[in-house]
């Protein structure tokens, strides 16, 4: 894998003799961007190009190649991947078009397979190439290279990629790499992280995903949530998932698109997900430039009330802490402004502040160890000049050092551009907006606080396998894809989860005995493995008080289900013991095409899509992951005592705990929906439970 970041030699398969080809661009960027390798060139028609010496393929090549880079035709790749293999190539950039993404999906497969014979890794196809500033090599067909700095950057459209090559370097951000990597047949996101990791040249990793690859999903969180640890990852996710999302029937996953799944990943994760190309740059850079924030409060420093409440609303917004400062820090605070201004926080240093003030004030709140990072906002006006405001900032953190974080905005025209791409020059992430640099800031935060909390100890419940696997089974055997109630109950029990008390009648007189044995009030519902929602069909009695109201009941349920659907095959009825009514929880879970299972818990009761309070987690689960789930919605907080006592929570965690494992022990459940449970003081009981399975 290193190779395709730092080879020691590159064969160019393609290198034209026409200068404005492709692969002649490839060759001619390799030699200028200072790579200190050896670089051949690969082509039938050709001794030299610029000067490098030629061969009719890489199987002539006298020397080693740790990587080819391939701009030839689609149709030629699969055998130049195959002369890569034999001559021991690691790895292979396929620049070339052609492939999945105009439907040729089974030319790729053979590029693929061809590579995994020989054990070669393959970046793209489709890309337009790498650049590694260390190395440092450009093996890209764009003649520009990025200022080189400590943000990798991974990116599945290579358009994109160019256009931010431009843009970043006009804003000073650098790049320790930028790897396009296509459509990604082969090396991923994933793979590059596991990379990235390693690499101390990296301080941040920034991915724009369009969408992962089928059953990739759990192999990107792991590896994010690893390198989270060590580094920030911040990912830009567009689009939709390319997998079509399978038809969903439960209704706690009918809840969660696919881009509320990649949202709970992230989390899980523990990337942080920007909402724009703006934002993923302007998060990087300050977290390629800042240090950990302290222990105190962050500071606005400004001259202006205006941009002090905009930074403010921000970093409150982001759950940044923002205290008024110690009464001996503001005096000598006051020192540096006029009586009118205000040393609280924001400091407002007012319309007086000048080039000194700013220095000297900046100097006490850098120096002061119960500041825990600062934000400066400057706009540009008569005195200072942006000029000014810059070498101010810039002597401060000279004499201070930077041993928290500190970022800048400074406001205005043309000039402050210079001045900010200067200070980034000089180590501190400098923006133009005062939203963009609170937003900086907020994200620095949310990254440490992230990385502080605790990884969790898995939540795994062993069920009863042997007799969920007997239940399912005979449901598969007879071609179904739901499991009766009494069925989805038995399941549910075999995976600890506490359901309310029934029995299966196949009969009036069983059901009369059953409701003897569990006592009145009960509730019926038609046994029966082809409606789920029973209710809409006159399938359910609800609060049956006697064996008189239960025969009454069991004629018209029998009689006004048999009339709304009458090819509906009915078992009998179970009969269930009637609740008191507890808080109505959900718990569900389904299984997404990319993520594998994802488990959902929130607000349940008939309203459940009305109301749309719910969390999402991939499973397998840790014990904060449900803890999180739990927190993240309102009825999280409602069950912590909300105008009344605190519920039992617990139990409700290890229903979720049951359902996950639940799903990850049979891939041939498709989804599972336990709703409602009610929740008490004591305890918590599903009502009722789906088990559906894959067709
Ligand atoms: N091995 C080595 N060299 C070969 C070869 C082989 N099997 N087959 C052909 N060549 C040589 C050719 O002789 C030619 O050299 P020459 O100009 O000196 O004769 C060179 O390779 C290029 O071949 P050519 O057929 O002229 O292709 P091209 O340069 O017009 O196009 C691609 C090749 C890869 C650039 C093109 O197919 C492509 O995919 N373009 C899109 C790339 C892209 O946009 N990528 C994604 C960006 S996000």
């Amino acid at each position: 894998m290193w190779a395709i970041l730092r080879p020691n030699s590159i064969a160019v398969v393609g290198a034209s003799r026409d200068p404005s080809k492709i692969g002649s661009r490839i060759l001619r960027n390799i030699l200028s961007s200072g790579f200190q390798g050896v670089v051949y060139g690969v082509n039938p028609n050709a001794s030299e190009v610029l000067g490098v010496r030629c061969y009719p393929s890489v199987l002539d090549v006298p020397g080693a190649v740790d990587l080819a880079v391939v701009a030839v035709p689609a149709r030629f790749v699969p055998q130049v991947v195959e002369e890569c293999g034999r001559k021991g190539v690691k790895a292979v950039a396929v620049i070339s078009s052609g492939f999945k993404e105009v439907g040729n999906t089974d030319l790729e497969k053979e590029v693929v397979e061809i590579a995994k014979k020989h054990g070669i890794r393959i970046l793209g196809p489709n890309i337009v190439g790498v650049w590694d500033t260390r190395t440092p090599i450009n093996y890209s067909f764009i003649d520009a290279n990025p200022l080189p700095g400590s943000v990798a950057f991974i990116s599945q459209s290579g358009a994109l990629m160019t256009s931010l090559l431009w843009w970043t370097r006009e804003r000073g951000i650098g790049f320790s790499c930028l790897v396009s990597i296509g459509n990604r047949a082969d090396v991923g996101e994933a793979d590059l992280l596991a990379l990235l990791r390693e690499d101390p040249r990296t301080k941040v990793v920034a991915i724009y995903i369009e969408g992962l690859g089928l059953g990739e999903g759990r192999k990107f969180l792991d590896e994010a949530l690893e390198t989270s640890t060590v580094k920030p990852v911040i990912v830009l996710k567009a689009g939709r998932s390319e997998a079509a999302v399978e038809a969903i029937r439960s209704h706690t996953g009918s809840l969660a698109g696919s881009d509320e799944v990649y949202e709970a990943a992230l989390k899980q994760a523990r990337a942080l997900r920007a909402a724009s190309l703006r934002e993923l740059f302007n998060w990087a850079l300050a977290l390629a430039l800042s240090p950990e924030p302290g222990e105190g409060t962050a500071v606005i420093l400004t001259h202006g009330g205006g941009a002090g409440v905009i930074a403010a609303d921000v970093l409150n917004g982001m759950g940044v802490p923002l205290a008024p400062l110690p009464q001996d820090l503001q005096e000598r605070l006051r020192k540096f402004m006029p009586p009118f201004g205000s040393a609280r926080n924001p400091v407002d240093l007012t319309g007086m502040m000048t080039a000194e003030s700013l220095r000297g004030a900046l100097v006490e709140v850098l120096r002061d160890p119960r500041v825990g990072a600062v934000l400066v906002w400057a706009g540009q006006g008569a005195i200072p000049t942006p000029e000014e405001l810059g070498e101010a900032v810039v002597s401060a953190v000279r004499e201070v050092g930077l041993a928290k974080p500190l970022i800048v905005s400074i406001t205005g025209g043309g000039e402050c551009r210079e001045v900010l791409k200067r200070l980034i020059q000089a180590g501190v992430p400098s923006y133009e907006s005062p939203e963009d640099a609170a937003s900086a800031l907020a994200a620095v935060y949310r990254y440490y606080r992230r990385r502080r909390e605790r990884k969790g100890e898995p939540a795994r419940v062993e069920g009863d396998r042997a007799r969920a696997k007997e239940i399912l089974g005979r449901a598969r055997a007879e071609g179904r894809v739901l499991l009766t109630p009494v069925e989805s109950f038995e399941v549910a029990r075999a995976y600890g989860i506490p359901v309310v008390e029934y029995a299966f009648a196949p009969d009036l007189e069983t059901a009369a005995k059953a409701a003897r044995v569990i006592g009145y009030p009960v509730a019926l519902a038609v046994e029966t493995p082809d409606v789920a929602h029973k209710t809409d069909v006159g399938g359910i009695a609800l609060n049956i008080k006697s064996e008189e109201e239960l025969r009454a009941a069991y004629a018209k349920v029998m009689e006004v289900f048999a009339r709304n659907v009458p090819k509906a095959r009915v078992f009998g009825v179970s009969v269930r013991k009637m609740m008191p009514r507890g808080f109505e929880a959900f718990v569900g879970a389904r299984r997404d095409p990319v993520f594998g299972p994802v488990v959902s818990f929130g607000w349940g009761g008939v309203m459940v899509e009305l109301v749309r309070d719910f969390s999402l987690r991939v499973a397998p689960l840790t014990q904060d992951d449900i803890e999180d789930m739990i927190e993240e919605t309102k009825a999280g907080k409602a069950l912590k005592g909300y105008r009344g006592p605190p519920l039992d929570v617990e139990a409700l965690k290890n229903i979720v705990a049951s359902v996950a494992s639940l799903m990850e022990d049979f891939e041939e459940i498709s989804s599972v929906d336990a709703n409602p449970i009610f929740v008490y003081e004591k305890g918590a009981v599903a009502v009722d439970v789906k088990v559906y399975l894959k067709a």
